[in-house]
This record gives structure tokens, C-alpha cells and sequence, in this order.
């Protein structure tokens, strides 16, 4: 395993990070308690330490099987990321959004599902249209005081409002971001625009989601239906990953595959893990063989014309992702 410290922050972390959206009911190609587990050891058998998940993951149950299972582990080794802002609780306003008052309520209940006194990355899951920035902010930082939360970071938002986030921390003298999760793979890159600049020139730490543009850039574009998830994923199709150039890139992600004798994954993910913005990507796969196969992606040297290679039948996509 490879290792780097997260953005400006001295936390260390692997280098692949395990989504845990996996884990959980709610749909067919989740895992369940004890399959979950599986996946954890197996990851931590690897040399992962970071895991992400979030409140609204099958409505909190993925946080208490990641509790759940890291259990038995030294508690210190690991860093768990998490987030809050989705509908908790459809009959409580107030269990959503980025308030004092749900970010105080959720972080309690997040820090019980997890079992733990701390959450290490405490993410505040989209922007909140409702609630002044400055009142986030200003909660994150008192919960980073009392000890609950290490560090704060975000997830995907427009490169403004993340830029106001950060001129408000600094002007107020309140914690800062130290981490942007955002949508970025071979197939989706319009945050190169704005917000990875943004994130380098700031010395955010950078942990894209959906690495594997949620299994298309894992198979030929012909087989997306080919796995559950393909067939029932909601979200897949709100995403464009194969309009403009993306099913040449596809086809040119299987060809160096072909021609390295790895798999397409494993060259997707290379990708990203070249990309100097790119922290720690979380993969999030449902089978100990894929995470395997995730985990080498580390060792695949990809030159400078691999890279053009694919990035070139690359055509600008609706946003996706946030609104
Ligand atoms: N902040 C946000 O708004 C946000 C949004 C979405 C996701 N996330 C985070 O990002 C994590 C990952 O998201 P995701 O699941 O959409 O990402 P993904 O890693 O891009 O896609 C997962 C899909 O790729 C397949 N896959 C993964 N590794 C593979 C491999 N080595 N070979 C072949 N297929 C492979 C998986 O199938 P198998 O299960 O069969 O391996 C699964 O269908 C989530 O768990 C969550 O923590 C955050």
C-alpha cells in the first residue's frame, strides 16, 4: 500500500480509500453485515486505513457496520470519514442540512452508530442554500473544539461557493476545509475547470467519488448491464459518462488494458492516481477480488502518452454530480 498525508493536514492515508455506500439494505447490490466485514478485513488485510461513508448511507446503517466491524481493530490505525447534510428523517426538518442545530444532532448520532469518541473527516455532504456558511462553519469549528471531529472537510459544490468557504474560515478564523470530495474519473473530468485548480492552489486534499464512473470505466461500454448495480443504479443514468468522447475513452481504457495484461479498472484507476490533485480516490466495490484488483492499480506505471492517449476523446459533459 501507498501512503500520503491527506491535503495540508499531517493525517496519514492510504492511498485507496474504501467507499462504504455499499454497505447497508436499500438496494439489491449492497452487502449485507457479515459480507461487509468480509470487505473491511479484507481491506484492512491490504494496508487500507481510510474509509468513507455518511449519515444517509442506508440510513445510517452503513456507518454501524463499518463500527461494527472495525471493532476488533486498533481504533487509532484507522481514519473514518463521514458526512452529514441529506434527509435523515423525513418527518424532521431539522434532521438535514447544515445547521447548528443538525450538524450538532448528527454528529451525535454518527459518532454512536460509528462507536467512537471522534470521527477523523467530517464531511459536510453538499451545500446548504439555507443556512448562512458562516453558521456551518462556525458549528464544524466548535465541534472540532469539543474533540468530536479531527478535521473537516466537503464534498461537491460549484468552485465559488467552495472558494466563499474558505475566505470565511480564514477571515474568521475558524477551521478550514482540508478536503474536497468531488466527481472525477477518466470518463467525468469537469472539475478540472475550476475546482482542482482551486484545490491545489489551496492545499485541499482531493478524495474523488465514483473513481470507476460507478463500474463503466470497469468494462466495455457494451456490457454496462452486465452486473446488478449496472441494471438498478439510479444514478448511473443521470450521469453522460458515455456521450461526447466517452465510449472512444472506454474503448481506448480496454486497449491499454489489453495491452498491459491488466484490467480495465486497474487502468482507470491509474489514471486518477497519477492526477498530482488526486489524495486518495474511494473505490467502491462490493467483491474482495475487485478490491484486490483496486489495490494494484497502485503498481501500473502509465507514461505521459498513456495518459493523452486517454484524456484526448475527452468532450466537455452536462455537470453532474450537484446542482
Ligand atoms: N460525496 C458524494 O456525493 C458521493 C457520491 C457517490 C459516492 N460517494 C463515495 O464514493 C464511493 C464510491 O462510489 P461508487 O461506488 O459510485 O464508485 P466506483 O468505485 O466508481 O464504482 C463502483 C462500481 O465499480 C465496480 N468496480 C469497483 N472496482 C472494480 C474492479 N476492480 N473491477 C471491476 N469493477 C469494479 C463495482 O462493482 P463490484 O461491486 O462488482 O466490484 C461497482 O459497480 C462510495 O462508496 C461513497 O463512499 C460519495
Amino acid at each position: 500500500m501507498e501512503y500520503t498525508t491527506l491535503g495540508s493536514t499531517g493525517m496519514t492515508v492510504s492511498r485507496i480509500c474504501l467507499g462504504c455506500m455499499s454497505f447497508g439494505t436499500g438496494r439489491e447490490w449492497m452487502l449485507d453485515p457479515d459480507e461487509s466485514a468480509d470487505l473491511i478485513d479484507r481491506a484492512i488485510d491490504l494496508g487500507i486505513n481510510f474509509f468513507d461513508t455518511a449519515n444517509v448511507y442506508s440510513t445510517g446503517e452503513s456507518e454501524e457496520i463499518l463500527g461494527d466491524a472495525l471493532d476488533g481493530y486498533d481504533r487509532d490505525a484507522q481514519v473514518i470519514a463521514t458526512k452529514v447534510f441529506a434527509e435523515m428523517d423525513s418527518d424532521n426538518p431539522n434532521a438535514s442540512g447544515l445547521s447548528r442545530k443538525a450538524i450538532e444532532q448528527e454528529l451525535a448520532a454518527s459518532l454512536d452508530r460509528l462507536g467512537v469518541d471522534t470521527i477523523d473527516l467530517y464531511q459536510t455532504h453538499r451545500w446548504d442554500d439555507d443556512t448562512p456558511i458562516e453558521e456551518t462553519l462556525r458549528a464544524l469549528d466548535d465541534a472540532v473544539r469539543r474533540g468530536q471531529v479531527r478535521y473537516i472537510g466537503t464534498s461537491s459544490m460549484w468552485a465559488h461557493q467552495f472558494a466563499e468557504a474558505l475566505h470565511t474560515s480564514d477571515e474568521l478564523g475558524l477551521e478550514r476545509f482540508a478536503t474536497m470530495q468531488n466527481h472525477y474519473n477518466v470518463l467525468y473530468r469537469e472539475e478540472e475547470r475550476e475546482m482542482l485548480p482551486l484545490c491545489e492552489k489551496e492545499d485541499v486534499g482531493v478524495v474523488p467519488w465514483s473513481p470507476l464512473a460507478r463500474g463503466v470505466a470497469t468494462r466495455p461500454h457494451e456490457e454496462i448491464d452486465a452486473t446488478t448495480r449496472g441494471q438498478t443504479d439510479q444514478y448511473l443514468a443521470q450521469m453522460s459518462y458515455l456521450q461526447g468522447g466517452g465510449e472512444a475513452i472506454n474503448e481506448r481504457v480496454q486497449e491499454l488494458a489489453d495491452e498491459k495484461g491488466v484490467s480495465m479498472a486497474q487502468i482507470s484507476l491509474a489514471w486518477l492516481l497519477h492526477k498530482e490533485w488526486v489524495d486518495a480516490p474511494i473505490v467502491g466495490t462490493t467483491s474482495v477480488d475487485h478490491l484486490e484488483d483496486a489495490v494494484e492499480a497502485l503498481e501500473i506505471d502509465l507514461s505521459r502518452s498513456d495518459q493523452e492517449y486517454l484524456e484526448e476523446p475527452y468532450e466537455p459533459l452536462p455537470v453532474a454530480g450537484h446542482e
